[in-house]
């Protein structure tokens, strides 16, 4: 039934782009150029990539620079108030562009702009922005885009989750080494400090053969790394008519041909399972790297955060995982300064970090977020004490990050070549399994192949070595 709904909403939206891309030949003498920029995390950059690939469906070419463009998108980032505060920034500056080209057209979409006190904002306070969309009608932006060019009018289209996934939008992926590939949509968890739920609706999984129908194409394309996107990836399968979850998926792109590693983000510790454990350790193109977002140490603040595990349950898993995986590296996001949390509460978020010592950790000062549970509970810790707890971890963090790069030193680690390194050439850089950055000399022409790469040295954001 959804599917063939999501069927006749593809026809219907092609059948747009094919009449923006005949409005465009008639106005424009030059191609016409889109700016597109995704803030926030890798499912926004793949969404991203879907935008860009619908805009290169009409017509457009890209453009690095908003100067030059003719369309200009920000794909917005809602999970904190500074990557609010950083589009609004952004959108201000094209106040002096749009005056030296009036025809351009401006469009805000994403996670920001599904919140209806931002859509009002920008409807007062930003009159050059043309269009403003929100996350669940993205892949109408054909229709959208038209309906702007031709009445001149600006747009506004908040509208709700249309409950089911629309496959077949096209792609124009940003790199051609390493793809994104979302297996699923959207968030049921409603940890009470995230804005994610309320801004992405409910958790939707793809299908299990569009995904590995993509992965094929990716792999048959030349691509050498995939990274499985979603906001809980261990919940996937839920609600499909299949009999799949995610170590079955994740088997299931093992077994496709070819040379090629996969990565995946984000698991949940809740859905963690041990079964998912074997899985990577027993798939050989699966990276030895897990992100695991804690949060923090404190089962109280936990709790209130409604994460779903005790410190308990994930250093269980956490040691689990480290007996079943060799050379296992983990990451994190660690929120500090939760509403109510105290400082011995914030020291037990330190000794779970010394306790799983993670090679990366994404950290966060709390932010409100309209809308959701934590936003109105008691918050008694001021701003100061919060950045004090904030640089102790970060020193704390600091110490272990050394330890682990340094024990890299004498090691030989498989990398995948994705660039130039920060040097300059014959400097290359690249990705080892376990997701630490690798830099060494060699030739271009290794950039997109795996090498192996023997450490020498050990820097805090990268180690060193020579190809072997
Ligand atoms: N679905 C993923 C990531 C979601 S957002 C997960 O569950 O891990 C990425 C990170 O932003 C979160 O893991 C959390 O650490 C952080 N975050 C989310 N809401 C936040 C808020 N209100 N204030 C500070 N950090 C937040
Ligand atoms: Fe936000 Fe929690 Fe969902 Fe992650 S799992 S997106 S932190 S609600
Ligand atoms: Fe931001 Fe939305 Fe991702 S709020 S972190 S872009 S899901």
């Amino acid at each position: 039934m959804s599917s063939a709904k999501a069927q006749d909403i593809l026809v219907k939206q092609q059948e747009y782009s094919v009449k923006v891309r005949e409005l465009l030949m008639q106005r424009y003498t030059h191609m016409p150029l889109a700016h597109v920029h995704s803030f926030g995390c890798q499912q926004n950059i793949s969404d991203g990539e879907h935008i860009k690939g619908m805009l290169a469906q009409m017509g457009y070419g890209f453009t690095d620079s908003p100067d030059d463009a003719d369309f200009v998108l920000y794909n917005t980032c809602a999970v904190r108030e500074n990557a609010e505060d950083r589009v609004f920034g952004n959108v201000g500056n094209l106040v002096h562009c749009k005056r030296r080209k009036p025809d351009m057209v401006i469009a805000l979409c994403g996670c920001m702009t599904q919140q209806e006190h931002i859509a009002q904002k920008v409807k007062k306070s930003y009159p050059h922005v043309n269009l403003v969309f929100g996350t669940h009608v993205t892949h109408t932006l054909p229709e959208m885009l038209y309906k702007t060019l031709v009445s001149h009018k600006r747009t506004f289209d908040l509208s709700d989750d249309i409950g089911f996934i629309v496959e077949g939008i096209p792609v124009h992926r940003d790199g051609n080494i390493k793809a994104w590939l979302p297996i699923m949509q959207g968030c049921d968890n409603f940890c009470t400090y995230c804005i994610v739920p309320h801004v992405r609706g409910r958790e939707k999984s793809r299908s299990s053969r569009y995904i590995i129908e993509e992965a094929r194409q990716l792999v048959a394309d030349g691509y050498k790394e995939i990274t499985l996107l979603g906001q809980n990836v261990n919940s996937y399968g839920k609600g499909l008519d299949e009999d799949i979850n995610f170590s079955k998926l994740l088997r299931m792109i093992n077994d496709i041909p070819g040379d090629f590693r996969i990565r995946f983000m984000t698991s949940h510790p809740k859905d963690c399972t041990r079964e998912l454990i074997d899985t990577i350790a027993e798939c050989d193109k699966v990276c030895n790297n897990i992100h695991l977002p804690v949060q923090c140490g404190s089962n109280r603040v936990l709790k209130e955060m409604n994460r779903h595990y005790t410190v308990e349950a994930y250093l269980e898993l956490i040691d689990y995982a480290k007996k079943k995986i060799p050379g296992l590296t983990l990451t994190s996001d660690i929120i500090v300064g939760f509403p109510g949390e105290t400082y011995e509460e914030f020291c037990e978020t330190l000794e779970l970090i010394k306790k799983v010592r993670y090679t990366n950790m994404y950290t966060f000062i709390y932010s409100p977020r309209n809308g959701t549970r934590a936003a109105k509970m008691p918050d008694p810790a001021t701003a100061a004490e919060k950045s004090k707890w904030f640089r102790e971890m970060l020193d704390v963090q600091a110490v272990i990050n050394q330890e682990l790069m340094d024990s890299k030193v004498g090691t030989v680690q498989r990398v995948l070549v994705d660039g130039i390194g920060k040097t300059g050439a014959p400097r290359l850089a690249g990705r080892s399994d376990d997701n630490t950055i690798v830099e060494f000399d060699g030739s271009s022409d290794l950039i997109g192949k795996f090498v192996n790469v023997q450490i020498t040295k050990a820097l805090n954001w990268a180690v060193f070595g020579e190809i072997i």
